[in-house]
Protein backbone atom coordinates (compact mmCIF):
# COMPACT_ATOMS: atom_id res chain seq x y z
CA UNK A 1 0.00 0.00 0.00
CA UNK A 2 1.33 3.44 -1.16
CA UNK A 3 -0.17 5.64 1.89
CA UNK A 4 1.27 3.66 4.40
CA UNK A 5 4.15 4.98 6.82
CA UNK A 6 7.54 4.69 5.82
CA UNK A 7 9.97 2.29 7.36
CA UNK A 8 6.88 -0.38 8.80
CA UNK A 9 7.16 -3.39 7.64
CA UNK A 10 4.39 -6.64 7.85
CA UNK A 11 4.97 -8.97 9.79
CA UNK A 12 3.16 -12.28 9.16
CA UNK A 13 1.21 -14.32 11.60
CA UNK A 14 1.96 -18.29 11.87
CA UNK A 15 -1.79 -19.05 12.38
CA UNK A 16 -3.36 -18.29 9.04
CA UNK A 17 -7.23 -17.33 8.12
CA UNK A 18 -7.78 -20.51 6.69
CA UNK A 19 -6.35 -22.53 10.03
CA UNK A 20 -8.73 -20.60 12.12
CA UNK A 21 -11.79 -21.00 10.32
CA UNK A 22 -10.79 -24.88 9.76
CA UNK A 23 -11.06 -24.28 13.77
CA UNK A 24 -14.20 -22.83 13.99
CA UNK A 25 -15.92 -24.63 11.66
CA UNK A 26 -17.07 -22.35 9.31
CA UNK A 27 -15.72 -19.55 6.72
CA UNK A 28 -15.19 -15.77 8.34
CA UNK A 29 -17.29 -13.07 6.37
CA UNK A 30 -18.34 -9.57 6.36
CA UNK A 31 -22.19 -9.29 6.90
CA UNK A 32 -22.75 -5.49 6.16
CA UNK A 33 -26.03 -4.17 7.27
CA UNK A 34 -26.98 -0.51 5.46
CA UNK A 35 -29.93 1.07 5.74
CA UNK A 36 -31.41 4.63 7.14
CA UNK A 37 -31.59 4.60 11.31
CA UNK A 38 -34.39 2.90 12.64
CA UNK A 39 -34.48 0.30 9.19
CA UNK A 40 -33.70 -2.62 11.80
CA UNK A 41 -30.01 -3.22 10.93
CA UNK A 42 -28.98 -3.58 14.66
CA UNK A 43 -32.46 -5.23 15.55
CA UNK A 44 -31.23 -8.05 12.23
CA UNK A 45 -27.68 -7.98 13.46
CA UNK A 46 -28.06 -9.51 16.50
CA UNK A 47 -31.34 -11.36 16.13
CA UNK A 48 -28.91 -13.37 13.30
CA UNK A 49 -26.09 -13.35 15.95
CA UNK A 50 -28.39 -15.27 18.13
CA UNK A 51 -29.05 -18.05 15.66
CA UNK A 52 -25.95 -18.30 14.71
CA UNK A 53 -24.58 -18.75 17.81
CA UNK A 54 -26.88 -21.47 18.99
CA UNK A 55 -25.77 -23.41 15.98
CA UNK A 56 -22.01 -22.78 17.77
CA UNK A 57 -20.85 -20.28 15.20
CA UNK A 58 -18.22 -17.58 16.02
CA UNK A 59 -19.74 -14.27 15.52
CA UNK A 60 -19.67 -10.79 16.67
CA UNK A 61 -21.73 -7.68 15.64
CA UNK A 62 -20.37 -4.40 15.13
CA UNK A 63 -22.71 -1.81 16.29
CA UNK A 64 -23.02 1.94 14.62
CA UNK A 65 -23.45 4.02 18.14
CA UNK A 66 -21.47 1.87 20.35
CA UNK A 67 -18.35 2.16 17.83
CA UNK A 68 -18.92 5.92 18.07
CA UNK A 69 -18.54 5.65 21.88
CA UNK A 70 -14.46 4.56 21.96
CA UNK A 71 -12.86 4.21 18.69
CA UNK A 72 -14.76 6.93 16.36
CA UNK A 73 -15.89 8.96 19.29
CA UNK A 74 -13.45 11.82 17.62
CA UNK A 75 -15.95 11.88 15.07
CA UNK A 76 -19.11 13.66 13.83
CA UNK A 77 -21.44 13.47 11.15
CA UNK A 78 -19.87 15.74 8.47
CA UNK A 79 -19.59 14.05 5.31
CA UNK A 80 -15.36 13.65 5.52
CA UNK A 81 -16.26 12.38 9.14
CA UNK A 82 -18.84 9.70 7.96
CA UNK A 83 -16.11 8.83 5.56
CA UNK A 84 -13.34 8.68 7.79
CA UNK A 85 -16.16 6.12 10.51
CA UNK A 86 -16.30 3.90 7.90
CA UNK A 87 -13.12 3.65 6.64
CA UNK A 88 -12.01 2.62 10.02
CA UNK A 89 -15.09 0.62 10.94
CA UNK A 90 -14.10 -1.45 7.66
CA UNK A 91 -10.67 -1.95 8.68
CA UNK A 92 -11.56 -2.94 12.17
CA UNK A 93 -14.31 -5.60 10.47
CA UNK A 94 -11.65 -7.25 8.54
CA UNK A 95 -9.56 -7.29 11.62
CA UNK A 96 -12.64 -9.75 12.90
CA UNK A 97 -12.73 -11.39 9.32
CA UNK A 98 -9.40 -12.31 9.21
CA UNK A 99 -9.65 -13.79 12.93
CA UNK A 100 -12.14 -16.28 11.21
CA UNK A 101 -15.47 -14.62 13.00
CA UNK A 102 -18.98 -13.91 10.84
CA UNK A 103 -18.30 -10.53 11.73
CA UNK A 104 -21.95 -8.76 11.89
CA UNK A 105 -21.89 -4.51 10.87
CA UNK A 106 -24.43 -2.86 11.37
CA UNK A 107 -23.99 1.06 10.18
CA UNK A 108 -25.93 3.38 8.22
CA UNK A 109 -22.76 3.89 5.83
CA UNK A 110 -24.74 6.58 3.85
CA UNK A 111 -22.42 6.61 0.94
CA UNK A 112 -22.31 3.79 -1.93
CA UNK A 113 -18.41 4.59 -2.54
CA UNK A 114 -17.48 4.20 1.16
CA UNK A 115 -19.28 0.45 1.35
CA UNK A 116 -17.66 -0.64 -2.05
CA UNK A 117 -14.30 0.24 -1.27
CA UNK A 118 -14.43 -2.00 1.67
CA UNK A 119 -15.91 -4.71 -0.31
CA UNK A 120 -12.64 -4.37 -2.57
CA UNK A 121 -10.51 -4.40 0.62
CA UNK A 122 -11.80 -7.22 1.62
CA UNK A 123 -12.65 -9.31 -1.06
CA UNK A 124 -16.03 -9.94 -2.85
CA UNK A 125 -16.19 -13.75 -1.54
CA UNK A 126 -16.08 -12.35 2.36
CA UNK A 127 -18.66 -9.67 1.47
CA UNK A 128 -22.33 -9.44 1.93
CA UNK A 129 -24.35 -6.16 1.75
CA UNK A 130 -27.84 -6.37 3.51
CA UNK A 131 -29.94 -3.66 2.10
CA UNK A 132 -32.33 -3.12 5.20
CA UNK A 133 -35.06 -1.50 2.82
CA UNK A 134 -37.23 0.50 4.78
CA UNK A 135 -39.23 4.25 3.74
CA UNK A 136 -38.37 7.16 5.35
CA UNK A 137 -41.73 7.65 6.55
CA UNK A 138 -41.72 4.02 8.83
CA UNK A 139 -38.50 5.31 10.11
CA UNK A 140 -40.06 8.24 11.27
CA UNK A 141 -42.93 7.00 12.77
CA UNK A 142 -41.05 4.51 14.81
CA UNK A 143 -38.47 6.78 16.05
CA UNK A 144 -37.13 4.35 18.55
CA UNK A 145 -34.71 7.28 19.77
CA UNK A 146 -36.75 10.43 19.63
CA UNK A 147 -33.78 11.56 16.87
CA UNK A 148 -36.34 12.30 13.97
CA UNK A 149 -38.37 14.41 16.32
CA UNK A 150 -35.37 16.39 16.69
CA UNK A 151 -33.60 16.47 13.18
CA UNK A 152 -37.06 17.51 11.70
CA UNK A 153 -37.28 20.12 14.79
CA UNK A 154 -33.71 21.67 13.18
CA UNK A 155 -31.69 20.12 16.76
CA UNK A 156 -29.57 16.87 14.51
CA UNK A 157 -27.90 18.75 11.92
CA UNK A 158 -26.48 16.44 8.74
CA UNK A 159 -29.05 14.23 9.59
CA UNK A 160 -29.31 10.76 7.05
CA UNK A 161 -32.17 10.89 4.90
CA UNK A 162 -33.43 14.60 6.12
CA UNK A 163 -30.27 16.80 5.78
CA UNK A 164 -27.86 14.18 4.57
CA UNK A 165 -27.89 11.67 1.88
CA UNK A 166 -28.72 7.90 1.69
CA UNK A 167 -27.40 6.05 -1.34
CA UNK A 168 -29.43 3.01 -1.87
CA UNK A 169 -27.28 0.36 -2.91
CA UNK A 170 -27.92 -0.81 -5.96
CA UNK A 171 -26.83 -4.52 -6.39
CA UNK A 172 -27.28 -5.66 -2.81
CA UNK A 173 -26.34 -9.29 -1.69
CA UNK A 174 -29.65 -9.21 -0.26
CA UNK A 175 -32.35 -6.91 -0.01
CA UNK A 176 -34.89 -7.37 2.81
CA UNK A 177 -38.25 -5.47 2.98
CA UNK A 178 -37.72 -4.09 7.02
CA UNK A 179 -41.42 -2.49 6.60
CA UNK A 180 -43.11 -5.44 6.06
CA UNK A 181 -41.42 -8.47 6.43
CA UNK A 182 -41.41 -10.00 10.11
CA UNK A 183 -38.02 -10.61 11.64
CA UNK A 184 -37.50 -13.90 11.81
CA UNK A 185 -38.43 -14.01 8.25
CA UNK A 186 -35.45 -11.87 7.41
CA UNK A 187 -32.79 -14.05 9.54
CA UNK A 188 -34.25 -16.93 7.91
CA UNK A 189 -33.37 -15.23 4.40
CA UNK A 190 -30.09 -14.39 5.76
CA UNK A 191 -28.90 -17.90 7.21
CA UNK A 192 -30.25 -19.32 3.76
CA UNK A 193 -27.46 -16.46 2.12
CA UNK A 194 -24.89 -17.85 4.34
CA UNK A 195 -25.69 -21.63 3.32
CA UNK A 196 -25.81 -20.53 -0.27
CA UNK A 197 -22.63 -18.74 -0.21
CA UNK A 198 -20.78 -21.41 2.10
CA UNK A 199 -19.86 -19.27 5.23
CA UNK A 200 -21.15 -21.85 7.11
CA UNK A 201 -18.78 -24.71 6.23
CA UNK A 202 -15.25 -25.23 7.04
CA UNK A 203 -12.82 -23.81 4.47
N1 LIG B 1 -38.26 -6.87 9.78
C1 LIG B 1 -37.72 -6.09 10.68
N2 LIG B 1 -36.38 -6.01 10.76
C2 LIG B 1 -35.79 -5.20 11.66
N3 LIG B 1 -36.45 -4.41 12.53
C3 LIG B 1 -37.79 -4.44 12.49
C4 LIG B 1 -38.48 -5.27 11.57
N4 LIG B 1 -39.78 -5.11 11.75
C5 LIG B 1 -39.91 -4.22 12.76
N5 LIG B 1 -38.73 -3.81 13.21
C6 LIG B 1 -38.52 -2.83 14.29
O1 LIG B 1 -37.87 -1.68 13.75
C7 LIG B 1 -36.97 -1.10 14.69
C8 LIG B 1 -35.57 -1.05 14.08
O2 LIG B 1 -34.68 -0.43 14.97
P1 LIG B 1 -33.11 -0.66 14.94
O3 LIG B 1 -32.56 -0.04 16.17
O4 LIG B 1 -32.82 -2.10 14.67
O5 LIG B 1 -32.71 0.19 13.65
P2 LIG B 1 -31.25 0.59 13.12
O6 LIG B 1 -31.32 0.42 11.64
O7 LIG B 1 -30.21 -0.15 13.83
O8 LIG B 1 -31.19 2.14 13.44
P3 LIG B 1 -29.93 3.06 13.83
O9 LIG B 1 -29.21 3.37 12.54
O10 LIG B 1 -30.56 4.30 14.41
O11 LIG B 1 -29.08 2.33 14.82
C9 LIG B 1 -37.05 -1.97 15.93
O12 LIG B 1 -37.98 -1.39 16.82
C10 LIG B 1 -37.57 -3.31 15.39
O13 LIG B 1 -38.27 -4.06 16.36
MG1 LIG C 1 -28.63 0.45 15.13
Amino acid sequence: MSDVTPNIYWHSPNITRTERERLNGHRGCAVWFTGLSGAGKSTLAHALEARLFERGCRTFVLDGDNVRHGLCADLGFSEPDRHENIRRIGEMTRLFVEAGMITLSAFISPYRADRLRFRDRIGADSFIEVHCRCSLEVCEQRDRKGIYRRARAGEIPDFTGISAPYEEPLTPDVALDTATTPVDECVAKLTKVLHSRGILVAA
